[in-house]
């Protein structure tokens, strides 16, 4: 039997009047890649804040590998092996890719490293080429971040959350502002990488194609609440799913 990862029991959190989450139950078992979908304000990032130790829920329970992490800290989750990437890459602009990479294995890659070790050694620089090789972004090494491309700058983003190998990451709408054209090429490679790497992937996307083809699993939201969980061509095709969610309304005859 696969190992439940992450269960969340009766999640909910309001901000005033506002319901951005209710009654939310979820098990993610852990290899699994879970596409999360939902309109805008459907409770999409409350969740993966309340997962990840960002927020803490009102109401109910988030368990990581059958232990009790509901109101955590972010340091905690990330030490329980929760990683996240932002809407909003959080990286060092003046600095390379390849240096950005060095600082991130060389603070957080190894486990407490004796304090009189310098920053770069050559364990620290191996592991930082073998992350650019893995997200394919080698050929960006030396390339400043505020000049990268939007399509690299979120691999590398993912790249620098993966360090320290977490069981589970989740992504925040990985390819938001990266053209239609991109989006496929810098998914295939996040994809591919994380499958390598045999981490739990939950990634908030807008793109339908993109889930159906990527996912494993889709969970819908709508007004904080789970409206469908299942495999894409099920979730995808759930008329509620398609008239709250995808925008379109059920069945092909258009409204007389
Ligand atoms: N910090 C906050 N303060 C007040 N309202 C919030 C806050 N965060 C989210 N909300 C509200 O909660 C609802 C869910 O938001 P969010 O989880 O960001 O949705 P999504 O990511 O699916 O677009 C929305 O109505 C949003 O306006
Ligand atoms: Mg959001």
């Amino acid at each position: 039997m696969p190992e439940v990862l992450l269960e969340t029991r009766g999640l909910g959190k309001r901000f005033g009047a506002v319901v951005a989450a209710e009654d939310v139950n979820v098990s993610v078992t852990a290899g699994e890649i879970v596409g999360v979908i939902g309109a805008n304000g459907a409770g999409k990032t409350t969740f993966c804040n309340m997962v990840t130790g960002y927020l803490t829920p009102d109401l109910g329970q988030i368990l990581f590998r059958g232990k009790d992490i509901t109101g955590c800290s972010v340091g905690q989750a990330t030490e329980a092996g929760i990683h996240r990437s932002f809407q909003i890459p959080q990286l060092f602009p003046g600095l390379t890719v390849y240096e950005n990479l060095l600082l991130a294995v060389g603070v957080f890659g190894h486990r407490r490293p004796p304090w009189w070790q310098p920053l770069v050694r050559p364990e620290v620089e191996n592991e930082a080429t073998a992350i650019m090789e893995r997200y394919r972004i080698a050929e960006s090494a030396t390339t400043r971040v505020d000049r990268l491309p939007q399509g690299v700058r979120k691999l590398l983003d993912i790249a620098m959350a993966m360090v320290g190998q977490p069981a589970m990451i989740l992504l925040d709408e990985p390819t938001s502002g990266i053209s239609t054209k991109e989006k496929f090429d810098v998914m295939g490679n996040v994809i591919d990488a994380l499958r390598k790497s045999g981490a739990t992937v939950l990634f908030v996307e807008h793109d339908m194609e993109v889930v159906g083809r990527y996912a494993d699993r889709v969970i819908a939201f709508r007004e904080g609440r789970v409206l469908a969980d299942g495999t894409p061509d099920v979730v995808l095709e759930d008329p509620a799913v398609i008239e709250h969610v995808v925008g379109r309304r059920p069945g092909r005859a258009p409204d007389a």
